[in-house]
């Protein structure tokens, strides 16, 4: 227990108190407790030290020198404590509206000397117990108080991260916008291609068709007519006496006959390519028909009869196969039902197994190239299209990507042929298969098809 105005500790309890003999007894009150208590004899000297330190029990006498304990009171409620002090008056001024005042002033407490100390222990020990309660309290909130802090904080990287990730989900957004359009411009530009591919392949035939047509009427012999005419002009009257005595009249019945038979022949030449022309001519318009059908509208399914339409895609090689000595043959089963396809998409499979493989046979040294192109209806509503050629076969590496697109092993290759067969194989609801003993031991591309 010490009388000081420098110590800034928490007291439990402050005593201001300027009577010597009431210091006394406190200490002696007290001194049986282990209370650290101190002890101020002068007002101001009091309230300086509560400025700054507040016990958590302070025992105040009213009459005082400097200030008096009423207004030391009224100044103490007034300031802003760190925490909560306990105010008992204990004085001799004993009136009712002194005890009143006293309570209005702030105190929690008022005794009236001389006092009784177990009463005084009892009083502090409810004062302590009351400060003990609001430390236990004041403790509670600054927890609360930096527990709110941090939950605030998480609260900001929370929202901070919530922006960053609805930022890249608006940018993966943008992302899939732009890859959607890189897929179907990608997928327009293919179709282009396919398309363009195929129309090439028709335009080359019906090339071929028309050089053949071209020089078979550069050669015609209707030139020769007219220098029959002519003969036959200048000798009316004499006409049956020229053919029967003069030896150029003779020959006049064998030249006739000759020439009505290259005509005739010329005739079907001609009557053969233009019909070839013909049939290009519309596998063109088919297949702008099919840009068409990617474009939204419907494809129409024809019933085939597969023999005839195997026929019609070879007859647009025969130039082809005639000019690299490539023989073809078709083995069908009988009796093959008929099928459900849009007929232009099967007639591009074939045309382009059939392009390959006479790019395959050709290119291999040998006299007897062929073709054999085999229907048959292999496993329960299904029909399968093989073809089969002894050309340059394919090795395992190459037949590892024969379907993808760009994949070419010809000079003047695209690689697209078999890419866009397979992808309208797939249409079709049916598939493409290739398969190879290996190099130089040619190949077979199977067509599976449904039967609806
Ligand atoms: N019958 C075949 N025998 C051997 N190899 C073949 C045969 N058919 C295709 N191939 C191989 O597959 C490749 C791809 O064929 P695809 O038809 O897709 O393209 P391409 O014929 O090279 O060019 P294009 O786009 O002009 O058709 C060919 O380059 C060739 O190497
Ligand atoms: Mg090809």
């Amino acid at each position: 227990m010490h009388d000081t105005t420098q110590d800034t500790a928490r007291d439990d309890i402050l005593i201001v108190e300027d009577s010597g003999l009431y210091v006394k007894h406190f200490e002696t009150v007290f001194s049986t407790t282990s209370y650290s208590v101190s002890i101020i004899t002068n007002g101001t000297a009091a309230w300086e030290k509560l400025k700054t330190a507040q016990p958590k029990i302070l025992l105040l006498d009213w009459n005082l020198p400097g200030l008096d304990g009423v207004t030391i009171c009224r100044r103490l409620r007034e300031h802003k404590c760190a925490s909560y002090v306990f105010v008992i008056m204990l004085t001799s001024m004993q009136r009712l509206e002194d005890i009143m005042t006293g309570f209005d002033a702030g105190a929690d407490d008022y005794m009236v000397k001389p006092f009784e100390p177990a009463v005084l222990r009892a009083k502090v020990r409810v004062g302590m117990r009351l400060s003990d309660l609001e430390a236990s309290n004041n403790n509670k909130i600054q927890l609360l108080a930096r527990a709110n802090l941090r939950q605030q904080s998480l609260i900001q990287t929370l929202e901070e991260k919530n922006r960053v990730i609805s930022q890249q989900a608006q940018d993966i957004q943008k992302a899939q916008k732009q890859l959607v359009e890189t897929a179907r411009r990608a997928g327009m530009a293919e179709i282009a291609t396919s398309v363009l591919h195929n129309v090439g392949n028709l335009l080359n035939s019906a090339m071929t068709s028309s050089t053949v047509i071209r020089e078979a009427v550069g050669h015609s012999k209707v030139s020769t007519l007219s220098r029959l005419a002519e003969i036959l002009r200048t000798r009316p009257e004499g006409l049956l006496e020229f053919v029967r005595s003069d030896p150029r009249g003779q020959k006049l019945t064998d030249f006739i006959t000759e020439i009505a038979a290259a005509l005739t022949a010329e005739h079907q030449l001609v009557a053969e390519k233009l019909q070839i022309l013909a049939e290009s001519q519309e596998q063109i318009r088919q297949i702008i028909a099919l840009q068409q059908s990617y474009a939204g509208v419907t494809g129409v399914k024809d019933s085939i009869h597969l023999p005839g339409l195997i026929e019609d895609a070879t007859r647009l090689f025969i130039e082809s196969f005639k000019k690299h000595e490539i023989a073809i043959s078709c083995d069908f089963v009988r009796e093959l039902p008929a099928i459900n396809v849009e007929k232009h998409k099967l007639l591009q499979i074939l045309i382009n197994l059939l392009q390959n493989a006479r790019d395959a046979t050709k290119s291999r040294n040998r006299e007897d190239r062929l073709i054999l192109i085999a229907v048959a209806s292999k496993s329960p509503g299904t029909v399968a299209i093989e073809l089969t050629d002894n050309g340059v076969g394919i090795s395992p590496e190459v037949q590892q990507r024969i379907f993808n697109y760009g994949f070419t092993t010809k000079a003047g290759g695209h690689g697209f042929g078999l890419h866009g067969c397979a992808n309208l194989a797939r249409e079709m609801g049916g598939t493409l298969a290739a398969s190879s003993p290996g190099p130089e031991q040619g190949a077979t591309f199977t067509l599976t098809l449904p039967i609806k």
